[in-house]
């Protein structure tokens, strides 16, 4: 029998080392290489041999043996581009508590044949409580709670779901690696042995991997090459939103977002979003903006909020944003102060969207200028002005895509004029365009500045 090996394993990316270092090569991440046991080569790779594959003409090819099949969930099915194919793998990744294990035993009540949710983190009792309290107890969903992958293959073969769910696998092992449970080596060969026993029987298989910021546990990055699909499972805990959205997919796009609602009842999907952030939003008030943005095909119009206030004169400004990224506020900032003449360079600036949905589109650009200029001027923006476009380094406005659909969306919600940039495409009826080419030109439309009256410096108002 060939001897174990020890291998230094990045628990970020997997990138195995054949010496400890700071960093890791693979990722650059600091501080993640952990010494592992690797088995012998025998071992790992005995029972990965699929069935022979002969060359097939492409035009002989089966199509329908990889079409979609619709889960029940409208929010998961727009996220897979139609629902789950056959065969493929996918990993559900998220923090703990976030809720995979109630979309997943909600995706199983729903799936019309025998389905297996293997549970290695919880007792079958918990996890037919939790079915209960989600409508799920039905008679041909089957519960194992195993850890050990052969005895999940074994369940396999004798019950033949339909649709399989391992729950979680930083939780499964195989006996016959060293490692323990949750280690780089065992993550990866259980990974790869459920994808082989996933295509060899056509069966599509669902594996949750928690993220883990720190600790020892391999994260679902050191699966991401190995499944055919990667949904990530977000959202604040404090607020009761979640969104999905998948990073990888082998059989659609990968840029819709699929948005829930954790109720008593499970997970409830969010058909009219736009509504859910508007909500609570109070009209006349400084230092908000509303923009129309899109996530995939579907927009929605959110609220972005600011506050600025006097930085400490022996601090350095302090500036936090909450949905949209750190990096992107801070080039706005600079955009305004440089190109538009605000006075952001001394104050702290917070800025946040409305719900706890984090967007990376840059159509959100301008709204974010605007609600930090209305903080700053205590000028609130108009109640029926929506704004959307991308803010160029040279304080240009840039034309973002699908202009008709958010005007549609942001006139639906009640909307009736719009800041957009100048060359955008013709409108729709029932909201008037506003044309700005630049940043301050939008900001002297929304009545947040103009050139002979420049607007004073945030110091002196709050002190
Ligand atoms: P869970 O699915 O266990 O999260 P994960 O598998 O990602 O670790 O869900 C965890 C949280 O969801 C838990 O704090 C309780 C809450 N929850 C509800 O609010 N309503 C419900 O119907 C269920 C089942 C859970
Ligand atoms: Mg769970």
């Amino acid at each position: 029998m060939a001897k174990t090996r020890v291998v230094h394993a990045c628990i970020e990316c997997g990138t195995s080392h054949p010496k400890w270092a700071g960093q890791c090569s693979g990722c650059g991440a600091w501080n993640t290489l952990v010494e592992e046991l690797t088995a012998p080569p025998e071992a790992t790779t005995a029972d990965s041999s699929s069935a022979p594959s002969t060359p097939v003409l492409i035009g002989d090819v089966d199509t329908q043996i990889g079409r979609p099949q619709p889960t029940g969930i409208g929010e998961l099915d727009r996220v897979l581009g139609g629902g789950i194919v056959p065969g493929s793998v996918t990993l559900l990744g998220g923090e703990p508590g976030i809720g995979k294990s109630t979309l997943l035993l909600q995706l199983l009540a729903w799936w019309p044949a025998t389905t297996l949710y293997v549970s290695a983190e919880e007792s079958a009792q918990q996890v037919r409580l939790r079915a209960e309290r989600l409508g799920a107890v039905r008679p041909d969903l089957w519960l194992l709670a195993a850890t050990a992958v052969p005895d999940i293959v074994a369940a396999i073969d004798e019950i033949r779901p339909a649709l399989v769910v391992v729950d979680s696998i930083q939780a499964v092992a195989d006996p016959t690696l060293g490692s323990p449970p949750g280690s780089v080596v065992q993550v990866r060969a259980c990974a790869h042995r459920l994808v082989v026993e996933a295509k060899r029987r056509g069966v599509p298989v669902v594996i949750v991997g928690h993220v883990t910021k720190d600790g020892g546990l391999a994260g679902p990055r050191v699966l991401e090459h190995v499944v055919d699909t990667v949904l990530s499972f977000e959202g604040d805990r404090h607020h009761s939103l979640r969104m999905l959205r998948a990073t990888k997919h082998r059989f659609g796009p990968t840029d819709e977002l699929g948005l829930f609602e954790m109720a008593a009842g499970g997970l409830v999907g969010v058909p009219d979003p736009s509504a859910l952030f508007l909500a609570d939003r109070r009209v006349g008030i400084a230092g908000s903006a509303v923009a129309p943005t899109i996530e995939g095909k579907r927009p929605m119009v959110v609220e972005v909020q600011a506050l600025t206030a006097a930085a400490p004169c022996d601090a350095p400004a302090r500036r936090t944003s909450q949905g949209i990224d750190g990096g992107r506020l801070a080039l706005l900032l600079a955009v305004l102060q440089q190109r538009a003449r605000q006075p952001v360079g001394n104050v702290d600036v917070y800025v946040s969207t409305v719900g706890g949905v984090r967007l990376v589109e840059p159509g959100l650009d301008l709204a974010v200028c605007m609600a930090v200029v209305s903080a700053l001027t205590f000028r609130p923006m108009p109640a029926d002005l929506a704004v959307f476009g991308e803010v160029g380094l040279g304080g240009e406005l840039r034309q973002v895509g699908h202009t008709r659909r958010r005007l549609t969306e942001a006139a639906r919600l009640g909307f009736r004029r719009a800041i957009v940039p100048g060359n955008s495409p013709n409108g729709v009826e029932g909201i008037q365009m506003l044309r700005v080419a630049t940043l301050a030109e939008a900001l002297a439309v929304a009545g947040l500045a103009s050139d002979d009256e420049p607007p004073r410096g945030v110091r002196s108002r709050a002190q």
